[in-house]
C-alpha cells in the first residue's frame, strides 16, 4: 500500500503571560487546566490518528502557546502518545517552540531523550527596554543563557526568533540584536515584522495614539540591512522571514509554503491533507466537550479546487527565495505559467518587483518589500 507522508503540527495553547503584541490561541493557564488539556489532546491523537494509519510522519512540530511550559513528565507522556499512535520516521525533524525563560537543562536533555532534536526559541529582541515593552517575561541575559545550555546539552539544530518593527526600536538596536543572535552562532533565525493585530494590548495603545513605532521606511531599512548582514554571515534566506545556514531551512515550515500535507492537532489547529484544508475549533471549551463527547473538533473544511491550489501554489511559492518553479508548475497542473500569467508578469517585472530565469519566477529586493501586492495580482 502506498504511504504518504505527513508533518503534524501540535499545538499548545497556554503561556506565563500573554505578550502584548501576541494574538495566538493562547492564555495563561489556570489550575488543572493543562492536565485536562492533555488528557483530550491525547484522546484527539489516539482517535485522529486511525485515519492516518497509512501516512508517514516525516516531520513533528510542537508549537503555541509556549510549548516549554509543559513539565518533564507533561511532554514525555504527549510525545509517547505521538510514537504509539502514528508511524514516525526515524530522524525526521521535531521542533519544539520555546520561551527562554522556561527552560532549564533537565527539559533540554528530556526533549533530546525523547526525539525532540530542533528548538525554537522566541528572543524577539535582545534589548530589555524592547523585551518589556514587547511584554516578554525573559531579558537579553536569558537569551544567551538557554542557547548556551541548549548547545552544551547537545541541540545541533538551534533557531531565534526576532522581531522588526518593535516600539521605541531604531536602526541600531535592531542591528545589535541581529549581531548578538549571529555570534551565538544559531543555526537558523526568523525575523519578523511586528503586525499590530486586533484584540492586543498593542492594539489598544496604538488606537490610542501612544504606541511609537519605527517609521515604514525605517522598517523597510531594516529588512533590507538585515538580508544584506545575514547573508554576509552565512544565513541563507530560503523565505520571506526565514534564514538559515546551509542545510538548516525547516522542513516542517516548508512543508507550508510547498503545499504538502500537514494535520494539526490541538486546539485550533489547522491541516491540509489530500487537497482538503480544516481546522480544529478554536473555543478552549469546546474543544474539551466534543472530544469528550466523542464528536468531530473539526470546522471549516475546504474542498480545494483546482484554481485554489494553483493559487497556493504562487502564493507560497512566491514567498520563497527560490520562487516558483516554472517546471513544477508544468508537471503539477499541466499549464505554462508564463503563458498563463503573461499580463502579470509583465507588469511585476516592469515594476521591478520580480524576474524570471530559466527554471524559476521570483521576487527582487524591492518585491519582498510588496509581496502582499504581488500575491493579489496573481489570485485568480
Ligand atoms: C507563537 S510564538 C511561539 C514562541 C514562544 N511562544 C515565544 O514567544 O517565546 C511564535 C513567534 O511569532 C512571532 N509573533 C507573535 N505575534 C506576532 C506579531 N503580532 N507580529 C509579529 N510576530 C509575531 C514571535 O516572534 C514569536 O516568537
Ligand atoms: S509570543 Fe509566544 S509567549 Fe508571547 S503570548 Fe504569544 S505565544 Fe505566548
Amino acid at each position: 500500500m502506498m504511504t504518504n507522508n505527513l508533518g503534524l503540527y501540535v499545538h499548545i495553547p497556554f503561556c506565563e503571560r500573554k505578550c502584548n503584541y501576541c494574538d495566538f490561541n493562547s492564555s495563561v493557564s489556570k489550575e488543572g487546566q493543562r492536565s485536562k488539556y492533555l488528557k483530550t489532546l491525547i484522546e484527539e491523537i489516539k482517535r485522529v490518528s486511525l485515519s492516518y494509519k497509512n501516512n508517514n510522519v516525516d516531520s513533528i512540530f510542537i508549537g503555541g502557546g509556549t510549548p516549554s511550559i509543559l513539565s518533564v513528565n507533561e511532554i514525555t507522556v504527549l510525545v509517547s502518545a505521538l510514537k504509539d499512535n502514528f508511524s514516525i520516521e526515524n530522524n525526521l525533524e521535531f521542533t519544539i517552540e520555546a520561551n527562554p525563560n522556561s527552560i532549564d537543562e533537565e527539559k533540554l536533555k528530556t526533549y533530546l531523550n525523547i526525539g525532540i532534536n530542533r528548538i525554537s526559541f522566541g528572543a524577539q529582541s535582545f534589548q530589555d527596554k524592547e523585551l518589556e515593552i514587547l511584554g516578554r517575561i525573559h531579558r537579553a541575559k536569558d537569551i544567551y543563557k538557554v542557547i548556551n545550555l541548549s548547545k552544551k546539552v547537545g541541540f545541533k539544530n538551534v533557531s531565534l526568533d526576532l522581531m522588526e518593527g518593535i516600539p521605541l526600536q531604531t536602526m541600531d538596536s535592531f542591528m545589535d540584536s541581529l549581531n548578538k543572535a549571529v555570534e551565538l552562532d544559531v543555526n537558523h533565525i526568523s525575523v519578523y515584522g511586528l503586525i499590530i493585530e486586533e484584540d492586543t494590548i498593542f492594539y489598544k495603545w496604538y488606537k490610542e495614539g501612544t504606541l511609537s513605532l519605527p517609521s515604514e521606511e525605517t522598517e523597510r531599512k531594516m529588512y533590507r540591512e538585515c538580508k544584506r548582514f545575514l547573508k554576509d554571515n552565512e544565513y541563507f534566506q530560503y523565505e520571506i522571514s526565514n534564514f538559515s545556514k546551509k542545510g538548516f531551512e525547516s522542513k516542517h515550515n516548508l512543508k507550508y509554503w510547498e503545499g504538502k500535507d500537514y494535520l494539526g492537532l490541538g486546539l485550533g489547529s489547522h491541516s491540509k491533507v489530500n487537497n482538503k484544508r480544516f481546522e480544529n475549533v478554536s473555543s478552549y471549551s469546546d474543544y474539551l466537550d466534543l472530544i469528550k463527547n466523542n464528536k468531530s473538533t473539526i470546522i471549516n473544511i475546504e474542498n480545494l479546487k483546482e484554481q485554489d491550489l494553483i493559487n497556493e501554489y504562487i502564493i507560497f511559492g512566491i514567498r520563497k527565495t527560490k520562487g516558483i518553479n516554472l517546471l513544477g508548475f508544468k508537471k503539477t497542473f499541466n499549464l505554462d505559467f508564463l503563458k498563463e500569467y503573461s499580463q502579470e508578469i509583465d507588469k511585476n517585472v516592469k515594476n521591478g518587483y520580480i524576474k524570471v530565469n530559466d527554471d524559476y519566477l521570483f521576487l527582487t529586493d524591492l518585491g519582498m518589500d510588496f509581496s502582499n501586492k504581488v500575491e493579489l495580482d496573481f489570485y485568480r
